[in-house]
């Protein structure tokens, strides 16, 4: 079979391509463990209340893990739990979160924090809040008559 030098070279160059994506996407999976946000962890959306750590939303110091802090919230029609915490300056913390009723936004606004919370599911993030100030969180999935008031809000103390 006569092939173009041109085909040929396109042929080893979409191969080369190929294999160097593929490369990228199994080292930073499987070598720096880069995850999803949250790793399929799930939970009975009706026994939320009586699960830990959601039946006791808010920041609680932890020992002797990758994060200083756990910032639990918990998402319902239409308020977040709690309304407002406070956070340390340059605390690592882990927010985990999840929702009781519908699909609910969790954005932290000014920063990345953009997550989904649905029913059944744990979602979390780990950040480092190294800004003084205060946070918007807000639900920026449309679920309710009620989605445009549904806000709680971080505070970020020395
Ligand atoms: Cu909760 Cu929109």
């Amino acid at each position: 079979m006569h092939m173009h030098k041109f085909e040929k070279i396109w042929l080893i160059f979409g191969v080369a391509m190929l294999i160097v994506f593929l490369t990228v996407i199994g080292v930073s999976a499987f070598y720096l463990g880069n995850q999803p946000p949250s790793c399929l962890a799930t939970i009975d959306p009706v026994k939320v209340d009586t699960t830990a750590p959601f039946n006791e939303p808010g920041l609680k110091k932890v020992e002797g893990k990758e994060w200083d802090y756990e910032l639990v919230f918990v998402a319902s029609a239409f308020s977040y739990s709690p309304g407002a915490v406070e956070v340390p300056l340059g605390a690592k913390v882990k927010i985990i979160a999840t929702t009781k009723d519908v699909i609910h936004g969790f954005e932290v606004a000014g920063t990345n924090i953009n997550m989904m919370l649905e029913p059944g599911y744990i979602s979390e993030h780990i950040t480092t809040f190294d800004k003084t100030g205060e946070y918007l969180i807000l639900c920026n999935e449309y679920c309710g008559v009620g989605h445009h008031m549904m806000t709680s809000k971080i505070e970020v103390v020395e």
